[in-house]
């Protein structure tokens, strides 16, 4: 029966950020910079049961997200998938990628190193470690892990 099994509503247009790891939705939002109203409807479920154990959900309607805030979810909730809903349909589902080269999103944690001095070099990492997520930045060597990189999201 419907009223026992909907827990959240579907959404006409917009996307559903889905398979989040169990905990990471309000990360998701953070990086998002998601704050506060967004002037558009968002609907967040934390702790769903899916076919792979518990999951977070993220539906935000009337929104896009472009490659920047991929690669951003896919560094901090590697499972997540990316459904395109257009009035009600499913017409896009990918996974994130983890990219290979993290540039210019985040910024090394290292008060020291080049990155962050007075004329800043634009930060570089290599993705070392995917399950979990380390980083390692190309100029200081500094490994960063998926807490630290919400902390230092650009
Ligand atoms: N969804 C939504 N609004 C819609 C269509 C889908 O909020 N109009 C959500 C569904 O609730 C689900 C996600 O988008 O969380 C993906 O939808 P769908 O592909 O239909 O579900 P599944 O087949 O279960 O997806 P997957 O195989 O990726 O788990
Ligand atoms: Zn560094």
């Amino acid at each position: 029966m419907a009223e026992q099994t909907l827990k959240v509503q579907k959404i006409k247009n917009g996307i559903v950020i889905d398979h989040i790891p169990c905990g990471m939705a309000l990360k998701v939002l953070k990086i998002l910079g998601i704050q506060g109203d967004i002037g558009s409807t968002l609907t967040l479920a934390m702790h769903v049961k899916s076919k792979n154990g518990l999951k977070d959900i993220v539906k935000i309607e009337d929104r896009n997200l472009d490659e920047r805030e991929l690669d951003k979810i896919a560094l901090i909730a590697p499972t997540a998938t990316v459904n395109v809903i257009k009035d009600y349909e499913v017409v896009r589902k990918h996974k994130v990628v983890v990219p290979k080269v993290v540039k210019g999103i985040v910024r090394c944690m290292n008060p020291r190193c080049i990155t962050n001095q007075r004329e800043p070099v634009e930060p570089e990492f290599t993705t070392i470690s995917t399950e979990p997520i380390v980083i390692k930045c190309k100029y200081c060597g500094r490994e960063m892990d998926s807490e630290d990189i919400v902390e230092n999201i650009i």
